[in-house]
This record gives C-alpha cells, sequence and structure tokens, in this order.
C-alpha cells in the first residue's frame, strides 16, 4: 500500500470479490465495509463460506476478482503478512494456542518482549500480561498469566487469543465461531470480550452460526448463502425472531429480493 491513509474511508472494503476452489464457487461478488469500531457478525450455513472469506481479508488465500481497500487504498501483494502490518488480526476456527503452555506465553509467541540484548523481560511481559487480561475482562482471580492454557474454560481460552490480537494493536479482529462448541455461560463469557475488544477502539467481525449471538452483540448482520451476502441489516432495523426467519427463508428459496438494508 502506498500514500496516505484516507480517515474517512472505510477501515476495510471489500469490492465485489470472489473465490473459487476449482468448480466451486466459495464467495461470490461480495460487498463489504467495516468501519472503525464496528462489530459485525457473519451468519450463515456450514458451507455458505464463512471462513473464505475471512481468508481473504487476512491474507491466506488470494481473490479471484474484485478488490479489497484498507483505509480506502486498494491493497496490493495481500498476504498474511500485509494484512497483519495493516492492524488486522484473525483467530481463525483450528485456533492457535499452545495448550501447554502459560497464558503469557500465548498472548507474546513469535512477538516476545525483549530486551536491550535480545533477552526476553518476564518481568516486562507478566506485567502486560495482566494489564491485558484486566483490560479484555478476565475476572478470575484463579487466572493469572501462569496458568496453562489447558486449565481455562473454553471461553477463557477465546479470550487469551482475542487478548492476544489486542496486544498486537489490531484494528480489526477477526474470530471464526468463537462461540462454537462453548455452554451458554462461556458463549457470554466469549461476547463480554467481544464487547471489551469494542470498547477499546478495535473492530471485530464475529462469525456464528447462533443468530441470537449475533444478535446480542453486533452492530450489524450479514448473511452469507452459497458464497453471497445475500442480507445485510443493522441491529436496530431487525429483532432475532425476523432473522432466523429470514434466514429459513434464504435456505429454502435463495435470496428475496432488496435484500440490504444497510
Ligand atoms: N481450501 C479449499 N479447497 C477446496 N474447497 C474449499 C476450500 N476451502 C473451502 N472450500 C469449499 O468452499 C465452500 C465454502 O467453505 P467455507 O469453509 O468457507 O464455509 P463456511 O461457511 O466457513 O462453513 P462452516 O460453517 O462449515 O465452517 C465449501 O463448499 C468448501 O468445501
Ligand atoms: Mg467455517
Amino acid at each position: 500500500m502506498q500514500g496516505t491513509p484516507d480517515a474517512r474511508a472505510p477501515l476495510l472494503e471489500l469490492r465485489d470479490v470472489s473465490k473459487s476452489f476449482g468448480p466451486v464457487f466459495a464467495v461470490r461478488n461480495v460487498d463489504l465495509r467495516i468501519h472503525a469500531g464496528d462489530i459485525v457478525a457473519l451468519v450463515g450455513d456450514n458451507g455458505a463460506g464463512k471462513s473464505t472469506l475471512i481468508k481473504l481479508i487476512s491474507g491466506v488465500h488470494a481473490p479471484d476478482g474484485g478488490e479489497i481497500y484498507v483505509r480506502g487504498r486498494a491493497v496490493q501483494h495481500w498476504n498474511t503478512a500485509t494484512a497483519r502490518r495493516s492492524g488486522i488480526e484473525t483467530v481463525y476456527q483450528d485456533k492457535a494456542l499452545a495448550e501447554q503452555q502459560t497464558v503469557m506465553r500465548n498472548l507474546f509467541m513469535g512477538r516476545e518482549v525483549t530486551g536491550p540484548l535480545g533477552l526476553i523481560r518476564l518481568r516486562r511481559e507478566r506485567v502486560e500480561a495482566e494489564a491485558l487480561m484486566r483490560r479484555i475482562g478476565f475476572t478470575s482471580q484463579l487466572i493469572s498469566p501462569d496458568s496453562i492454557v489447558s486449565t481455562l474454560s473454553g471461553g477463557e481460552r477465546e479470550g487469551v487469543a482475542i487478548a492476544r490480537a489486542m496486544f498486537f494493536k489490531a484494528e480489526l479482529i477477526i474470530l471464526d465461531e468463537p462461540t462454537q462448541a462453548l455452554s451458554l455461560t462461556q458463549a457470554q463469557v466469549v461476547l463480554n470480550f467481544v464487547r471489551r475488544a469494542k470498547s477499546e477502539g478495535s473492530a471485530v467481525i464475529f462469525i456464528t452460526h447462533n443468530v441470537y449471538h449475533a444478535y446480542e452483540v453486533a452492530d450489524r448482520i450479514a448473511i452469507l448463502d452459497r458464497g453471497q451476502i445475500v442480507g445485510e441489516f443493522r441491529r436496530e432495523d431487525i429483532d432475532a425472531v425476523q432473522l432466523v426467519q429470514f434466514m429459513q427463508t434464504v435456505a429454502r428459496q435463495g435470496a428475496p429480493t432488496a435484500p440490504r438494508q444497510v
């Protein structure tokens, strides 16, 4: 990317982005805008293209067509490293936490706080880790930077992954199914982490199968069906029951006309 960023432009914009795998049209002509501090839920059935869409945003896959803009400028040579440098951090479905390591190691892995001699400054890391855990909303007295990740609940593990993204000053955090396979209480723990990330100024794209989770935390909800965004609603424009009905209609007969409400 070149030039200076445009402060009024969306943080991220996809224009007519497509990606196929052989005969499978995984993502089709998607337009999407994310502004600073937005929480956008991406919902849709298995195979709808949700993970593929976020892999296009995070630079894992290159689009076959369309453009990606960051802060108003078309990206070039988009890959995972340039996406990260642009402030986009992704927590994948099969998230990469080292379960047998401490929370602290996981927070800083690959980007350890180093001193003048290149030594890892454990004390500074611990102080940073504690501050970060408080900011993201870890409240349990039983969890410290030295806790082993495998002893944490599913929701707390997700929190470590989100805290890690925040440590890297992510302006956009992408979460692929962070509440999948979690109990009701644990899902709430994760939704609270998402709210905290927003209050710290990050935008969040949040993939879920659960319309109620989407509805609870998102400013906007985008519905993906067979690779296409078939509906996009502001939270205040639709209630959860209407959203479920909309998705059922889409599943039965494809997208109704004039779906985009945003
Ligand atoms: N690397 C790949 N190679 C070939 N096909 C792929 C690849 N990744 C995804 N697909 C196909 O693209 C389509 C969309 O898959 P994707 O994983 O994006 O869906 P999803 O909405 O994330 O589904 P789920 O809710 O099950 O995670 C599917 O038909 C899938 O089989
Ligand atoms: Mg997926």
